[in-house]
């Protein structure tokens, strides 16, 4: 079997044309344009090269984006005073902070000042308590991505064995609530779990998100299995140059999957489109508008 493609690259693309509509929308109904506002502490170069995509895009959707790029010895409290400042501003409707912070601020505390509905991170433990109890939250971006994903390709998932590798807030955590919201039967794995690969054979999901790269290889996927790789690894290659691999061993778990999604060009590019759709979905909650569907969950 060669297993189904899932095609992120042109599915973030169908949900970034529906953000932009979405867009217009607001403005022209409402009034109102959506602002995204991204706080960037230090130089890190990764984290240099997402915000300017994450700016990018904003703008192409239509969108506010306001850029904060502060310098690596800023301290916690002028960081969270801004956050205050950005709380109170009505044209911004989302509010990033990129992780990973400096080493001298508490990344929790800074996270916490975000005011929840501006949250498009669902990273505040307003939002986490929230989706952990089925409540309407703002749900976080790669997750959320996957979601859509899986729904897309599945359309029920109700009865389903789903089996995440990796429990981290970002992804595995959320993932796991999500996925348990849509009536599958979860496991949460991880570096621990004692026999990964018969756990894993059991999944008519798979969620891999432990940053490892190629670990999931193909004799631990079920025939017909679906797969999502969240995995984004730099290794390098023969030739000195370096490639990107996902968390499963792409070549052999495709000759078993029923679907899986390609790294790179699957749950990548997903991210910030769902960043996006939030802040369209947090913008229609301030105002007490209908939130557009398919973007959310
Ligand atoms: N750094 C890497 N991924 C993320 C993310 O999803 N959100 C934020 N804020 N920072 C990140």
């Amino acid at each position: 079997m060669t297993a189904q493609i899932i095609d992120g690259k042109a599915f973030s693309a169908r949900i970034r044309e529906k953000v932009a509509q979405e867009v217009a929308r607001l403005k022209s109904d409402a009034g109102l344009t959506p602002g995204l506002a991204v706080v960037l502490v230090g130089e890190d170069p990764a984290s240099q090269v997402y915000v300017r995509n994450k700016g990018r895009q904003t703008k192409e959707a239509g969108m506010l984006s306001v850029e904060h790029r502060l310098p690596e010895n800023t301290t916690q409290s002028a960081l969270v005073e801004l956050i205050g400042r950005l709380n109170g501003d009505p044209d911004i409707h989302g509010i990033l902070v990129q992780l990973p912070l400096p080493d001298h601020m508490d990344s929790d505390a800074v996270i916490n000042a975000i005011d929840p509905g501006k949250d498009v991170d669902g990273f505040h433990i307003s939002n986490v308590g929230l989706l952990g109890t089925g409540q309407k939250a703002m749900v976080p971006c790669t997750p959320l991505g996957c979601l859509l994903m899986l729904r897309d390709y599945h359309g029920s998932l109700s009865g389903l064995e789903a089996v995440v590798v990796g429990r981290s807030n970002i992804v595995g955590k959320p993932m796991a609530q999500l996925l348990l919201g849509e009536n599958c039967t979860v496991t949460l794995a991880h570096s621990r779990t004692r026999d990964l690969p018969e756990v894993v054979r059991r999944a008519d999901i798979v969620v891999a998100a432990v940053g490892r790269p190629q670990m999931v290889p193909g004799d631990w996927i079920k025939p017909g299995a679906t797969v999502i790789d969240v995995g984004i690894n730099r290794v390098p290659r023969d030739d000195g140059k370096s490639r990107l691999v996902g968390d499963v061993d792409f070549g052999t778990a495709a000759e078993v999957a029923g679907a899986i999604t390609p790294v790179p060009g699957g749950v990548g590019p997903m991210t910030i489109a769902c960043l996006l759709a939030n802040t369209v979905t947090a913008c229609c909650r301030a105002n007490g508008l209908p939130e557009p569907e398919g973007l959310t969950v």
